[in-house]
């Protein structure tokens, strides 16, 4: 599929995904969101690709929500389905198993705090904002931020977010655990690039199942997620990288991973 939405570079191992809508500061419209879901396959299927970042154009946004041109003729039938067509993206997207990285480049509102959301990292320049003001428009939240966001920053900060509609700063969401780190602008790409080249450095599959175990382990009871994270870590001795590793690091010597 040839994208006019979003741009997509490859290099280093690293795909990199950019909303590319700037003069409508990157909104989210039906097209993007086919396009997205299309290069989330493409991430999944490229053997080369082993992680991905996910940016804004322009220096205003990464992502200003769901297009309201679109949201505001939508009929009760299509809003439902526009809400579960976003879910399932992003759901594939979380569960890509691969790491992707939100580069949070401006404002992240709406849908686009949900999608930052359904990375498994998200690294903020300091002129970032997040905010869910779905209620100023007269909706809630349709990509699963309602689930995401009391998840990771606790039911009380999410409810304030959602029922206040108000923004808040890069500083604030690192504050409330929204964001994993801020940096100055200029730095973002190449933050979000070092993260990203870290976690590759580690077993690839050591890397999947650890992200299983934690998004999953989630939704179950404890001692269900601990079974999950027990057949995980048996799963992970059988491979190659397992024995590379350990054997590696006995030998004194950088290990050298195949993801096998
Ligand atoms: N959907 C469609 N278009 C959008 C948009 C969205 N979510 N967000 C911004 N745009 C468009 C604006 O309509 C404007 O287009 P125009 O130049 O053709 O009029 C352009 O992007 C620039 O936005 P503008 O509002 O002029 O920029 P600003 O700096 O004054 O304000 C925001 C920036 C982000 C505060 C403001 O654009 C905004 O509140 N956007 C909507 C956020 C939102 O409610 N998102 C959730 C949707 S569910």
């Amino acid at each position: 599929m040839a994208y006019e939405t979003l741009l997509f570079e490859k290099s280093e191992g690293i795909a990199t995904v950019t909303f590319n809508r700037p003069a409508k500061l990157n909104a989210l419209n039906h097209q993007v969101m086919e396009e997205l879901a299309d290069s989330i396959e493409r991430v999944r299927t490229d053997g080369e690709v082993k992680a991905v970042v996910l940016t804004g154009a322009g220096e205003k946004a990464f992502i200003a929500g769901a297009d309201i041109n679109e949201l505001a003729v939508q009929t009760p039938v299509a809003g439902k389905e526009t809400s579960v067509g976003g879910q399932s993206v992003l759901d594939g997207l979380e569960d890509l198993g691969k790491p992707s990285i939100a580069a949070v480049n401006g404002y992240a509102l709406g849908g686009g705090c949900e999608l930052a959301m359904a990375c498994t990292l998200r690294l903020a320049s300091e002129t970032a904002r997040f905010g869910q003001p779905e209620v100023k428009l007269g909706i809630i939240p349709g990509y699963a931020g309602t689930q995401r966001l009391p998840r990771l920053v606790g039911k009380g900060r999410a409810l304030e977010l959602i029922l206040s509609g108000e923004p808040i700063s890069a500083q604030e969401a690192y504050r409330i655990g929204l964001v994993n780190q801020v940096v100055p602008a200029a730095e973002l790409m190449a933050a979000t690039r070092a993260l990203a080249k870290k976690i590759m450095a580690n077993a690839p599959l050591a890397v999947k199942f650890a992200m299983e175990a934690v998004s999953h382990g989630l939704e179950m009871s404890e001692q269900e997620g601990q079974f999950l994270e027990a057949t995980l870590f048996g799963l992970c001795c059988a491979t190659e990288d397992m024995k590379e590793g350990t054997r590696a690091f006995l030998e004194k010597r950088p290990a050298k991973f195949a993801g096998k």
